[in-house]
């Protein structure tokens, strides 16, 4: 047992993973599909130790933070067949206030990193399934490029599988971040699905949907047809937003500015641009475009809202230990 450092990348889906039918596995109720991008990564050490230890971003973290750590540590020592506690350290590299999720990213380069050092040497599939139990969306970051989460039935098959074994997507696209707000998310993604499984009337229609827009996304994917691409995606995240605005207490991830960038976004779209959009569980929008247009694009946004950061990011790789 020794120190290993892995690398991850972030992904975000174009179609969207949003409910959990075993929250204790992470077992989703759809199958979901990602980009991962090459702009925005984690870079995690693991070195084993006498107690479990966790810095992030220079910062020693104690506390729920060190619980939620121990917590998965103990699935990846499960699985090893080993008690051994383990000193992580993790950096996030984020383009300063870009307003994204890191947990994909973090959990993905985590996992690779901790199973390294607890002495396993294991296949994607295995170390996507692990991802998975820390957090849903970073069984995708396991891999570069397109990838689908499968979403299974147990543990052993809920689990990302690349669209291109090669990893990298045949597709002119890119993303652009639009950094709206970088405040703290009021609803956590775990707490805001939980209610909107619980509660949202509009859910069981949004599971059915992505059956199709999956389905649909692969083959425009296939196609090179980005516009198909950029349609299905937009219409997608839209549907998963509307199922909260229909629970119970009902909530919503817009922000005034984030209605700003999708009029500014259908602005562009009148003048011939080729752009969609795409939202998580946070105010902050992010463009699919084409990679060979994203610099003109971002150029014509620019003037339309010019106090919003912008960061263009490409298909990325997927985790590797360095
Ligand atoms: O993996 P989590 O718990 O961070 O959830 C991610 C949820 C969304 O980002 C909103 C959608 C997705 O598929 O990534």
């Amino acid at each position: 047992m020794s120190t290993y450092t892995a690398v991850a990348h972030t992904n975000i889906a174009l179609i969207k993973y949003w409910g959990k039918k075993d929250p204790q596995l992470i077992i989703p109720y759809n199958s979901s599909l990602s980009l991962t991008l090459d702009q925005f990564y984690t870079k995690t050490t693991v070195t084993p130790a006498t107690t479990d230890q966790f810095t992030l971003d220079a910062q020693p973290i104690t506390g729920p933070g060190l619980t939620k750590m121990t917590a998965f540590l103990d699935i990846l020592r499960a699985y090893a067949k080993t008690d051994q506690k383990l000193a992580v350290t993790s950096t996030n590299h984020v383009p300063t206030a870009a307003g994204l999720a890191s947990s994909a990213s973090g959990l993905a380069a985590l996992t690779v990193a901790a199973t390294a050092a607890l002495g396993l040497n294991l296949p994607k599939q295995t170390l996507s399934r692990l991802a998975r139990r820390g957090s849903g969306s970073a069984c995708r970051s396991i891999y570069g490029g397109f990838v689908e989460w499968q979403k299974g039935q147990t543990d052993e098959d809920s689990y990302g599988v690349p669209l291109n074994p090669a990893e990298t997507t045949d597709l002119d696209i890119a993303m652009i971040a639009l950094v709206i707000s970088d405040t703290a998310k009021t609803v956590s993604s775990r707490q805001g699905m939980a209610n909107t499984v619980a509660t949202s009337p509009f859910y069981p229609a949004f599971v059915q949907r992505c059956e199709a827009d999956l389905t649909a996304i692969k083959a425009a994917i296939a196609a090179k047809d980005l516009q198909q691409v950029g349609e299905i995606a937009e219409a997608n995240a839209l549907k998963m937003h509307a199922t909260m605005l229909a629970a119970t207490p009902p909530f919503s991830y817009f922000l005034p500015e984030t209605l700003q960038a999708i009029a500014a976004i259908q602005q562009l779209r009148t003048q011939g641009y080729l752009c969609y959009f795409t939202m998580d569980a946070g105010p902050n929008i992010k463009i699919i475009c084409a990679a060979s247009q994203s610099q003109r694009i971002a150029q014509a946004l620019k003037k339309l809202l010019p106090k919003v950061a912008m960061v263009i990011a490409k298909p990325g790789p997927g985790a590797k230990l360095i």
